[in-house]
This record gives C-alpha cells, structure tokens and sequence, in this order.
C-alpha cells in the first residue's frame, strides 16, 4: 500500500503516519512545512506543497494506492475554506492521476442533536468549510470515505466504535490514535466505502 497522507504534520496526522508505517505500508507525507516532520523512517516520503493546488497535487500523489486527509485550520474560529479548497483540488488530482481511494476527516458536530447544534454555532466558520468539504468528496464519484469524530483526545488506545451515517451512541470523544486506525482500516475495507461513518470511543 503506498500512502499519501495530507496534514500529515497535525497531531492526527502524525498518528496516521506512525501507524501506517507500522502496518507496512509506503507514505508520503505532503506539507507545507518539510521541517516539521521529525520523523525518520525508510518507507516516508516528504514532499513539499500547497494543499489547495490541484497541479502540484497530482504531480505528487501520481503512483499512490490511497489518499487520506487529516487536514484543519490552525484558526478554528476564523472564516476560512482550507478544507473545501483542498478537497477540491485533491479530488481532481485524484482523477487525474488515477487514485480512487479517499478518507477525509469531518466532525460529528455534522449530526443532528442538540449538543450538536451548539457545538456547530460556536464553531460556525469551520463547520460551514467543513460541510462544504463533505460534498465536494461526496459529489466526487470517487471510494470516497468520511470519518465523522467527536472531541478528540491524547490518550493512548486505538480501538473504536463506528457506525454508518450516524454517531455511535453516547460516544462523546476519540483519541486521535483511534481516529487514526480507523481510517487506515477504512482504506483497507470496503465496508465504508462511499459512506460517512461515525466514530466513537
Ligand atoms: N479537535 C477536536 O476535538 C476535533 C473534533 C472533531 C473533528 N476534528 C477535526 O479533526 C481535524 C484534525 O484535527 P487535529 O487536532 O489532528 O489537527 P491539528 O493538530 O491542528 O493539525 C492540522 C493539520 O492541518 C495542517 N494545516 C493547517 N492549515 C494548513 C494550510 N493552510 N496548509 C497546509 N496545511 C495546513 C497543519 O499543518 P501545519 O503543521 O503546517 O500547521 C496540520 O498538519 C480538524 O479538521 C478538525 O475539524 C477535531
């Protein structure tokens, strides 16, 4: 499996890369910022580049089996459309070069609920950039999967609970390490594919 991994620097990221790694796979790890990434491994590739365009994208991920994106705004409560104008740009590099698989990381704040609601108003500016992310990968006609987390956490396990098109019941928070070995396991079955998935502890 030879694995392109965007937002690869973040703290779901690295988990993402650290256990790719370790279940053999190829990564390459596609930042803005080279130096950010201090691990070492001989299977992880850096690569350099914009996440919003579409040119050095497809450039990059040409080759790959997979694509997976752990990308966010280092400024939740500022307007902004990072995740939408990556997923644009990743998803028609992906038709470009000829990658199917994409696992894109969203937030249960998108189900229904009251805690939900809340948790969307607060966080208005990067809910609407992150529901806009969804149908762009929705609309993709690609093995599209969108993992959906509640709040996310340090801790150390990585077991999960999930379940199609809504929240697993009173899950209220994920370690990024779960959030991780579920969508390393979600591009490895098809269970999920073309579905948006719940996860929850
Ligand atoms: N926090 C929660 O409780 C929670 C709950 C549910 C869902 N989520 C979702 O989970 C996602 C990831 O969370 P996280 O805590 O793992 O994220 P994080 O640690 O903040 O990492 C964000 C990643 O996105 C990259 N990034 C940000 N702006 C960028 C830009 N303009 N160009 C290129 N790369 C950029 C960062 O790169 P740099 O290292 O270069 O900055 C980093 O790799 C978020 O989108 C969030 O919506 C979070």
């Amino acid at each position: 499996m030879k694995l392109f991994v965007i937002g690869a620097t973040g703290r779901t990221g690295e988990e993402i890369v650290q256990q790719a790694l370790a279940r053999g796979y190829h990564v390459t790890a596609f930042v803005r910022s080279p130096e950010a990434v201090t691990m070492r491994h001989e299977r992880l590739g850096v690569l350099e580049g914009n996440v919003t365009d579409e040119e050095q994208l497809s450039g990059a991920m040409r080759n790959h089996d997979a694509v997976v994106s752990a990308l966010g705004p280092r400024r939740v409560f500022k307007p902004s459309s990072l995740l939408h104008d990556s997923a644009l740009a990743t998803i028609r590099a992906m038709q470009r070069s000829g990658v199917r698989r994409l696992v894109v990381l969203s937030a249960a704040a998108h189900f229904p609920g009251i805690p939900n609601r809340i948790v969307s108003f607060i966080l208005r500016n990067h809910m609407r950039d992150s529901l806009a992310m969804e149908k762009v990968v929705q609309d993709s006609g690609l093995d599209w999967t969108i993992a959906r987390p509640p709040r996310l956490t340090q801790e150390q396990y990585a077991t999960y609970r999930s379940r199609e098109g809504a929240a697993p019941r009173r899950g209220f928070s994920i370690s990024r390490k779960a959030v991780a070995a579920f969508m390393l396991d979600a591009i490895e079955q098809e269970k999920y594919f073309q579905k948006i998935a719940g996860i929850a502890k």
